[in-house]
C-alpha cells in the first residue's frame, strides 16, 4: 500500500505542569526536544488544562508549577529563539476544536483507551468518572491537530493517544475533506471510463472499503493509472473516493517514541517523583552530594572487604549514564574485588551530576530572578502558536460548514 507522507514536518509536544523537573524529565524528555528543535519547527507546551482533567479541585498547582517547569525548560536548553513554548489554556482554539472532534468520536474509541482505566484504578482517591478525564485523549489530540504536527515525541505510556488522534484525523478527513458535491462528482467520473471498468471500479472500492482488501485497493489504483480519457480531477477525484481520504485537512501525526529514560532514581527504580527518589534540576549542590552518598548500594556489601556485584546496585545505573568506560572497568573490577569503597565509587558520580547541572542551575537562576523574561518568552510563544491555530480553526469550520453567512 502506498503510505502518504502526511504533514508539515513540524514537531509538537506537551507536559503537564509538575513544577520544578528532575533528572529523570532531564534524560527522558528534555535533552531529545533541544536536539529536535535545532532540526525541526518545534511547539513546546505546558498542558494546564490537561492537569485539570486529574486534578480539577486544586486551584493553585497551576500558577508555580507551571512558571518553574518553564524555568527549567529553559535552564535546559529549551531556546526560544528556535521553539515556541506556550500555555495550552491562553490558545482558546485548542478548547474549540475540542469541542468540534467531540461531535465525531466515538463514545467507544474513548472509553477503550487503555489510560481511562488504568488510571481510574490508579488514582483511586480522586472521582474520574468526568466528562473531562474521559474527553483527556481527545483534547490531546485537538493540541496536536491543531498544529498539524508530523511528529509528536512522546513515552509509550502515551502511545494509545497518538493512535486515537489518528483515528479521528482519518474520520475527519473521510467525513469533510471533500469538496461540495464530491461524490456526485465522483460517480460522474466513474462513469466516464466505461460501463465495464465503471462496474470493476465499484466493486474494488466495496472490497476495500468493506474488507480492507488491500490488493483491491492496488488493482483499483493501476487501473485508474490506466485510464486515457479521464481528466486529471477526475482521476484524482477517483482516487480519493477509493480509498475514501478526500483531502487532507488535519494530516495524521506519527508519534516519535522516546526510548525509555536510562535515568535510574536513587533507589534503582525509575525516578519519578511519587517515589521520592529524585535529583531535582535545581538541587542544591550539597544536597546532591548528601542524596548521593547515602543511596543504597548492593547489600551483599555490609563491610568494606566484602565483594559486591555493580549488576545488583542503583549506583551502577548512575555509572551507566555518566562514567566513561574506564571509569566503568574500575567499578566493576573494585567491587567485585574489594578493591574500592562504595564511597569512592560513587564520587565520580557526584562530580559528574554537579558538573552537569552547574550550568543547568546558574541559567535557571537567571531566569527565576526575571519573572517578566520569562513571561516574555511565553507570550511570544503563544502568539506564534495562536497564529497556527486560527489559520487551522478557519479551515475546519469551513469544512464542518460553520462559515455560513
Ligand atoms: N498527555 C501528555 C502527558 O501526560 C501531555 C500532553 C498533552 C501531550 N497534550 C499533548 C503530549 C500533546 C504530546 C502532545 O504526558
Ligand atoms: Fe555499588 Fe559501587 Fe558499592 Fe559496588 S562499589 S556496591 S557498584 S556503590
Amino acid at each position: 500500500m502506498t503510505t502518504h507522507t502526511q504533514g508539515s514536518g513540524r514537531i509538537l509536544s506537551g507536559m503537564r505542569p509538575t513544577g520544578k523537573l528532575h533528572l529523570g524529565h532531564y534524560h527522558g524528555v528534555l535533552k531529545n526536544w533541544v536536539k529536535l528543535q535545532q532540526e525541526h519547527e518545534c511547539f513546546f507546551f505546558v498542558a494546564d488544562w490537561h492537569a485539570l482533567t486529574t486534578h480539577y479541585e486544586n486551584r493553585d498547582i497551576l500558577a508555580d508549577n507551571v512558571w518553574d517547569m518553564v524555568i527549567d525548560w529553559l535552564a535546559c536548553g529549551i531556546n526560544p529563539a528556535q521553539a515556541r513554548i506556550f500555555l495550552q489554556s491562553r490558545i482558546i482554539e485548542h478548547a474549540e476544536l475540542h469541542l468540534l472532534l467531540s461531535m465525531i468520536t466515538p463514545l467507544g474509541w474513548l472509553e477503550r483507551v487503555p489510560t481511562f482505566k488504568d488510571q481510574q484504578e490508579q488514582l483511586k482517591d480522586r472521582d474520574l468518572a468526568t466528562y473531562g478525564f474521559l474527553g483527556y485523549p481527545l483534547l490531546m489530540s485537538s493540541d496536536i491537530l491543531m498544529y498539524k504536527a508530523s511528529g509528536v515525541p512522546v513515552g509509550e505510556d502515551q502511545l494509545s493517544h497518538i493512535e486515537i488522534t489518528r483515528e479521528v484525523a482519518r474520520r475527519f478527513n473521510h467525513m469533510y475533506g471533500r469538496e461540495p458535491g464530491f461524490e456526485e462528482k465522483a460517480e460522474a467520473a466513474a462513469a466516464k471510463m466505461g460501463k465495464k471498468n465503471a462496474k470493476l471500479y465499484h466493486t474494488l472500492r466495496k472490497r476495500y472499503q468493506e474488507q480492507g482488501d488491500a490488493e483491491a485497493l492496488e488493482v483499483a489504483r493501476a487501473l485508474l493509472a490506466d485510464q486515457q480519457n479521464l481528466t486529471i480531477a477526475d482521476r484524482e477525484r477517483l482516487y480519493g473516493y477509493l480509498d475514501g481520504s478526500g483531502r487532507v485537512i488535519l494530516p495524521e501525526p506519527q508519534a516519535l517514541l522516546t526510548p525509555t529514560s536510562k535515568m535510574p532514581g536513587l533507589d534503582g527504580r525509575k525516578m519519578s517523583k511519587s517515589y521520592g527518589n529524585t535529583i531535582s534540576l535545581r538541587e542544591d549542590p550539597a544536597e546532591v552530594e548528601r542524596k548521593l552518598r547515602t543511596m543504597p548500594t548492593d547489600p551483599a556489601r555490609v563491610r568494606r572487604t566484602d565483594p559486591g556485584e555493580p549488576t545488583k546496585c542503583p549506583v551502577w545505573e548512575f555509572h551507566k549514564v555518566y562514567s566513561d568506560q574506564k571509569t566503568q572497568e574500575w567499578v566493576l573490577n573494585g567491587c567485585r574485588s574489594a578493591g574500592i569503597g562504595c564511597l569512592d565509587c560513587k564520587q565520580p558520580v557526584i562530580e559528574a551530576v554537579k558538573a552537569e547541572l552547574a550550568p543547568i542551575q546558574e541559567r535557571a537562576r537567571e531566569y527565576e530572578s526575571d519573572p517578566e523574561r520569562v513571561r516574555a518568552v511565553v507570550a511570544e510563544g503563544c502568539e506564534q502558536a495562536r497564529s497556527a491555530a486560527r489559520e487551522t480553526m478557519a479551515e475546519v469550520r469551513s469544512a464542518m460548514g460553520l462559515d455560513y453567512r
